[in-house]
Parts: structure tokens; C-alpha cells; sequence
């Protein structure tokens, strides 16, 4: 598949593309082609040249792709989406922007008026493209990592079954990830606002590159077996394949 990561030169986009860079033609695209360049360039270092990876100005970027990952900030979702409108077809859209400031004492859920930030892409973006709302809480650094087997699961809101379906796949080519449907687009404000918990949590408790995993309290696993993290997991929504 062809991906483009918007704004890819930033943190959680080098993750995706070192992570997808296996199976897919990453785009990584950028407001500066130089600067997509250049960083499909790092990337590719990374993955010892073995990848088929390439950047761009972040237009033609959503033009060649049938999936386009906005990796911008939220405060940029406007702009980057309104001057690109042109360039989107029917493609999957997949948002893990999340709207949220900090006041000083802690991050708090900045929702816009349309009730979340993957809402508001769907207001801007034409009819065609299908969005999906996903991996918000999904460390960059451990993206990047990539050999490092995630213990997190991720929480995928959409309305289009087919690009769930994709989405999921993706988030599957993640080691040790799991996907989890948490309902349509309109639900994907609670999936957005759980990052700021997650920061908050892990600044006042010490926890580094910190993910959420929901679990089975009817886990059987977890009181025996020290299984590697990947085999207690499964996608049915059990915890294990025990279970
Ligand atoms: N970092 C994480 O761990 C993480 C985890 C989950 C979700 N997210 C979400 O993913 C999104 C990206 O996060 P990030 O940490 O990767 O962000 P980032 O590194 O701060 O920025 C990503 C890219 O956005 C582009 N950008 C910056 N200012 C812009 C502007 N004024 N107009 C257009 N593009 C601009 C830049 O690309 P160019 O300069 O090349 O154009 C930059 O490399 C955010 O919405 C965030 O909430 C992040």
C-alpha cells in the first residue's frame, strides 16, 4: 500500500515509517520537500536502506497515497487539511491528533467545536475520504524503537468497516499492538482525551514511554504463565488465547 504521513518528518510519523516501512511505499511528506527528503533519508539509515521510502511536499504526498496519516499537531490540522483539500481523493484518513493543552499543572482534553479533532477533519475533508481515529495513545520513541514489542493496545473509532478493517491490519504489522474497535468516529473524543490522562499519570508516577492496555480481569494468564507479551494477546478482544 502507498502511505503518506503529513507532516512524517515528526515524531510519531518517523514511527510509523519505520514501523510500516516493511510491508508498504511510505511517503513521508513535509511543507518543505527538502526537509521530507531528508528525513525519508534518516529513516531509511534506520532501516539499513532496506525500505522503499521517499519524501515530498506533503500534497503530492496525500495525491500518490490510498492512506494518509495526518502526523501533524492539532493546531495545524486546519491549515494543513484546508490548502490540501484539492489533493484527497476517496483515501483512508487515519488521525492520531490529539487536541489538548497544559495549564500549568496538567494536560487537559482541548476538544474543538465539531466534539473531537478526528470530527473536525471529517467536517473539512470531502465526502470520499474515510477517517479513522487511532494509535493517540501510542508512544512515538517506542515507534521508532523498531524492535521493540509494544504491551499497549490501541482504540480505533470509524465509521467505514472497510478502512477499520485496514487500520487494524496496520496496527497488527505493529509488533505485539493491539487493536481494539471502541465504536464509530463520533466516540473518538474519549479515545483523544485518554492521552492527556496517560501524560498526566505518567509525569506524577515516574512511568516512562507509558501506553494503556485494557484487560480481562477473567485473565488466567496473568496469574501463571509468563508468557512473552505477544502470545497472551489476541484480537478477538480476549486477553489470551487461553482465556
Ligand atoms: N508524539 C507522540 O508520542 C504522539 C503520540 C500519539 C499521537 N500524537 C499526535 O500526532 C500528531 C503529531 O505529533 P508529533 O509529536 O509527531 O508532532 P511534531 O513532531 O511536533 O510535528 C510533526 C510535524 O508537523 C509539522 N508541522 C509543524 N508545524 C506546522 C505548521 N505550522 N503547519 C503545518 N505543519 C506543521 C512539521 O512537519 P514539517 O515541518 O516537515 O512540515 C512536524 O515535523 C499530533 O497531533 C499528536 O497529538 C503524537
Amino acid at each position: 500500500m502507498k502511505i503518506a504521513l503529513v507532516g512524517g518528518t515528526g515524531d510519531i510519523g518517523t514511527g510509523f515509517a519505520v514501523r510500516w516501512a516493511a510491508n508498504h511505499e511510505i511517503i513521508i511528506g513535509s511543507r518543505k520537500a527538502d526537509k521530507a527528503r531528508e528525513s525519508a533519508a534518516m529513516v531509511l539509515q534506520m532501516l539499513d536502506q532496506k525500505a522503499n521510502i521517499w519524501g515530498t511536499d506533503n500534497g503530492r504526498a496525500i495525491i500518490e497515497a490510498e492512506v494518509v496519516v495526518l502526523c501533524v499537531p492539532y493546531e495545524n490540522l486546519s491549515s494543513v487539511t484546508g490548502d490540501l483539500l484539492g489533493c484527497y481523493k476517496s483515501q483512508v484518513v487515519i488521525s492520531p491528533i490529539v487536541p489538548m493543552g497544559y495549564n500549568g499543572t496538567f494536560f487537559h482534553y482541548n476538544p474543538p467545536a465539531e466534539g473531537s479533532a478526528a470530527l473536525m477533519a471529517k467536517s473539512m475533508l470531502p465526502g470520499g475520504a474515510k477517517i479513522v481515529s487511532a494509535f493517540h495513545t501510542i508512544c512515538a520513541a517506542a515507534l521508532q524503537a523498531k524492535e521493540r514489542e509494544l504491551k499497549a493496545d490501541t482504540f480505533l473509532c470509524g465509521d467505514d468497516q472497510e478502512a477499520l478493517e485496514l487500520v487494524t491490519g496496520l496496527a497488527l504489522e505493529i509488533k505485539s499492538l493491539r487493536p481494539l474497535k471502541a465504536g464509530p468516529l463520533a466516540a473518538s473524543s474519549m479515545m483523544e482525551s485518554l492521552t492527556p490522562m496517560l501524560l498526566n499519570t505518567a509525569r506524577k508516577n515516574k512511568i516512562k514511554d507509558a501506553g494503556i492496555s485494557i484487560v480481562s480481569e477473567r485473565c488466567i494468564c496473568r496469574n501463571t504463565a509468563p508468557l512473552p507479551h505477544a502470545a497472551t494477546r489476541n484480537t478477538e478482544g480476549n486477553c489470551c488465547y487461553d482465556c
